[in-house]
């Protein structure tokens, strides 16, 4: 049962089977239809913000709100007795007196599964450092299910900051459960990690690694691109250097199978050029509108009895 396994909360895409997949998706496409409910008045939930966010703390609140429940929280470590030195696992035996589940977003790899060891109630990562960001791979897992379709035999091209980027890091490990083509397209300092392809190796993934996404554009169904993670670099000049690296022009959308669809976790930068946004195979925006009951869904599923 999926309330069981994830009583804990939600820490890494590698908890996730097929199954929980499967079932958390088909409880986000009930969420749609559902709009608004109370299955959750009287709950409280915390946002502890130690990097900034627009999508992913407004959506995890707004679905709280929608779901009639109450929200508590900052956007900021400088607001919080972090700030005077206070360490992460006392600042959860803290909040997790003042609320039911706990959102943490931190620059941390660890600071989630440390979160997790020091609180009694479901901790959700919203984002740990260069590692995972769960919440966001499985809101684009509906996504594609939803505007694509299934996603056994798809061509889905990761492409960007596949070595910073947690998003890419969440979803390659989902993408793990079915049966896809996976393409790596970054420039060679920012390739996959050793570590991620061990595990996509293990599970018998097909994926491909390139540079040049020209080169398959014509195949691919999904293509979702990422911005270089400006704030993981040790070095600011090696930044520079390499932000500008992909620009996906409107005339890129030339050779793209009619049902191709390009996602982006946001925030953009530069890598996608504005003039893209209007065509129906941009569907960043509506991607961020899933955010919502995928997040209700999880939350439902993590705070009600
Ligand atoms: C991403 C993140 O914070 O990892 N944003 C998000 O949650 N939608 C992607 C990014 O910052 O590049």
């Amino acid at each position: 049962m999926f309330k069981e396994k994830f009583s804990g909360g939600i820490i890494s895409a590698k908890q996730f089977d097929r199954e929980d997949i499967e079932y958390i998706i088909k409880k986000a496409k009930e969420m749609i239809e559902l709009k608004n409910s109370n299955i959750l008045q009287g709950k409280i939930l915390a946002t502890l913000f130690f990097e900034p966010s627009t999508r992913t703390r407004l959506s995890f609140e707004s679905a709280m709100y929608r779901l009639g429940g109450s929200v508590i929280g900052f956007q900021s470590g400088d607001v919080s007795s972090i700030k005077k030195g206070e360490s992460i696992a006392d600042t959860i035996r803290t909040v997790e007196n003042y609320s039911d589940c706990i959102v943490i977003r931190h620059s941390l790899e660890g600071a989630a599964i440390l979160a997790a060891k020091f609180a009694k109630i479901p901790i959700i990562n919203a984002g740990s450092g260069s590692g995972e960001h769960p919440t966001q791979a499985l809101l684009d897992l509906l996504t594609i299910n939803e505007e694509v379709g299934p996603l056994d035999g798809l061509n889905i091209g990761l492409m960007g900051d596949l070595k910073y980027g947690r998003t890419v890091h969440s979803l390659s490990i989902l993408l793990s459960n079915f049966n896809v083509n996976v393409y790596f397209i970054s420039p060679l300092e920012l390739k996959m990690r050793n570590r991620d392809k061990d595990f996509l190796q293990q599970r018998q993934v097909k994926y491909k690694e390139l540079t040049d996404y020209r080169k398959i554009l014509n195949i691919l169904d999904v293509l979702y691109m990422t911005r270089v993670q400006k704030e993981r670099f040790v070095d600011s000049e090696e930044y520079e250097r390499i932000k500008g690296f992909y620009i996906f022009q409107q005339e890129d959308l030339i050779q793209t199978k009619n049902n191709f669809r390009l996602l982006h976790p946001l925030p953009r930068i530069t890598e996608i050029s504005p003039d893209v946004d209007n065509s129906e195979k941009a569907i960043y925006f509506k991607q961020t509108y899933y955010g919502i009951p995928m997040r209700k869904a999880l939350l439902a599923e993590l705070m009600t009895d």
